[in-house]
């Protein structure tokens, strides 16, 4: 049998040198005379061991990482096409303990075979929810998405189910579904992971969403930093069009769906469910009132389902095993598995999915191993630049939208960005401002003048200017942002301005306190 070789062609992989990699290998085949077959997968998620070259042995695949270009002779050398041990030598990656600790659901394929191989996304697994779904009432879908217990990952944790429902519910000729793919948290490549490492379980995932609402055309919106997963997106569906998976019979079925690949207009606030609908039908990115709901005026007007490529891609699975399958992971009303992407300052940076219930120190310290500089951690944010930094002290808080709510955090799209005792938390609350200044649409005052006073007043902080009162004022105006913004971009800067002011109050002294305590 010819050896395969398995290098990834994920961006986070690609950033880390994987392209080097591969063309090393490849140039040591040829040297060589041996032949092999080179399978260039999506990534497993673990980047501080990329880029990660698996073969497949006659005992499983054996991995190996982070290989460098350098490193490609003297695996060859120790008969790394046999699994041979080398210093990059990993093992077995199930058996690697970020791995091995992991629970995949939604990423049960990413990472493992190549991505655009429907053959491969069959044999594991892929197809058997649309499968279940085109031979079920559409009510009867909505069902059981509702009782899996799935909520928006995108960041406001809405349920699904409800969501659906109401554009079930909605009669009208035409609606939608649209896929938010504009992934701009910190932190945050769960969406462009799964675009690129599994493509075809988000397609099954709208397809299953077009089904159950009566929607028949979907769009994903992708961020127009990610070329890679747009790329490969577009691949995947015109693939999915040809097998007959999308299109006017959905396997075979009475039901129509097809969906297109759209590149959004580079501003965060485009990942805002509104101002995403504005900027897919061409115009500015600009928030919009609410209500009509999406659900009932979406897209050009029409019924729109709205969902992250998390939910979505976490259809299939539920479709498949059952509701009761996908809601026994998870604790009180947070059910089911989320992909936490660990990043930032930090030793063991990747994706790590995982039932719902880990606590942030667990995450941390025992997935994460501390440090990258290994300083002790000072803050961690969690939930992109519009969440909260918590110190070490509430490291005891369980990954849950309502645990992290009742300490004043958010979970968001479970982005989680380590700092070590060197950040200072007043330029971290000035950059949140600063940030909220930058993306604002503009269309509501507590938010576009809010955030630039913000600025200025934190800069009268930070040079010891009445440092008191000007603090107090950045309390009132953060409650002004918070109660009176139109969406969560001005609603939700106050969380890691206030949560800095909270947790670390040294860091907010006069200056020249400051100065002297360094
Ligand atoms: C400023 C801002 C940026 C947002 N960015 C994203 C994003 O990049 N991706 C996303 O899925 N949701 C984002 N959201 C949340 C969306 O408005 C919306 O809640 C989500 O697309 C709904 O899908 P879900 O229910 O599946 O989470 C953002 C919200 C705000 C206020
Ligand atoms: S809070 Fe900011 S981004 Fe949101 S609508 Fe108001 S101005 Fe626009």
């Amino acid at each position: 049998m010819i050896p395969r070789i398995y290098i990834p062609a994920d961006s986070g992989a690609l950033a880390l040198g994987a392209e080097k990699v591969a063309k090393a290998i490849e140039a040591e085949l040829k040297e060589r005379g041996v032949e092999a077959k080179i399978v260039r997968n999506g990534s497993r998620g673990a980047y501080f061991l990329e880029p990660m070259v698996e073969v497949a042995t006659a005992e499983g695949r054996i991995a190996y990482g982070p290989v460098k270009p350098s490193d490609v002779k003297s695996l060859f050398d120790s008969g790394f096409l046999k699994g041979g041990h080398h210093k990059r030598w990993l093992g077995s990656p199930d058996k690697i303990p970020f791995f091995a600790k992991q629970t995949r659901l939604t990423f049960a394929r990413c990472g493992i075979n190549d991505p655009l191989s429907l053959d491969a996304y069959k044999s594991h697994g892929g197809l058997r929810g649309l499968q279940n779904a085109v031979a079920m009432a559409p009510a009867d879908i909505v069902k059981q998405v509702t009782e899996s217990g799935l909520r928006g990952r995108g960041g406001a944790g809405f349920p699904t189910g409800i969501k659906w429902k109401t554009v079930l519910d909605t009669t009208s000729e035409q609606k939608y579904i649209v896929c938010n793919a504009d992934e701009g948290d910190s932190a945050t490549f769960a969406d462009r992971m799964i675009m690129e490492g599994d493509p075809f379980v988000l397609i099954e995932g709208m397809a299953i969403a077009g089904i159950a609402t009566g929607a028949t055309k979907g769009f994903v919106y992708i961020r127009s930093e990610y070329p890679h997963a747009v790329a490969t997106m577009n691949k995947a569906v015109a693939i999915a069009r040809k097998a007959g998976v999308l299109g006017v019979n959905v396997l075979g079925s009475p039901n129509a769906f097809d969906m297109e690949i759209r590149v959004g207009a580079g501003a965060y606030v485009c990942g805002e469910e509104t101002s995403l609908l504005n900027s897919l039908e061409g115009k500015r990115g600009v928030v919009r009132a609410k209500p009509p709901l999406p659900a009932i005026q979406g897209l050009f007007g029409k019924p729109t389902v709205i969902n992250n490529v998390i939910s979505l891609a976490s259809v299939p699975i539920i479709m498949d095993k059952g509701a009761a399958f996908y809601k026994d992971f998870g604790m009180g009303r947070s059910r089911g598995t989320i992909p936490i992407q660990i990043a930032g300052n930090v030793r063991n940076g990747g994706l790590f999915e995982t039932a719902f219930g880990l606590t942030l120190g667990e995450i941390v310290d025992d997935i994460g191993g501390g440090t990258s500089t290994g300083r002790p951690v000072k803050a961690v944010q969690v939930g992109g630049p519009l969440g909260a930094y918590f110190p070490r002290a509430l490291f005891d808080t369980p990954f849950d939208y309502e645990e992290f709510a009742k300490r004043d955090g958010l979970i968001g799209h479970a982005g989680i960005t380590v700092f070590d005792d060197t950040a200072d938390m007043l330029k971290q609350a000035r950059f949140a401002m600063e940030f909220c200044a930058i993306e604002s649409c503009g269309k509501c005052t507590p938010c576009r003048i809010g955030s630039t006073r913000g600025v200025e007043v934190l800069d009268k902080v930070a040079a010891g200017i009445e440092a008191e009162k000007n603090l107090a004022l950045v309390t009132d105006l953060c409650n002004t942002m918070k109660f009176g913004s139109l969406c969560a971009l001005g609603g939700f800067t106050p969380y890691p301005v206030m949560s800095s002011i909270t947790h670390f109050p040294e860091d907010f002294k006069p200056a020249p306190a400051r100065v002297a305590a360094e």
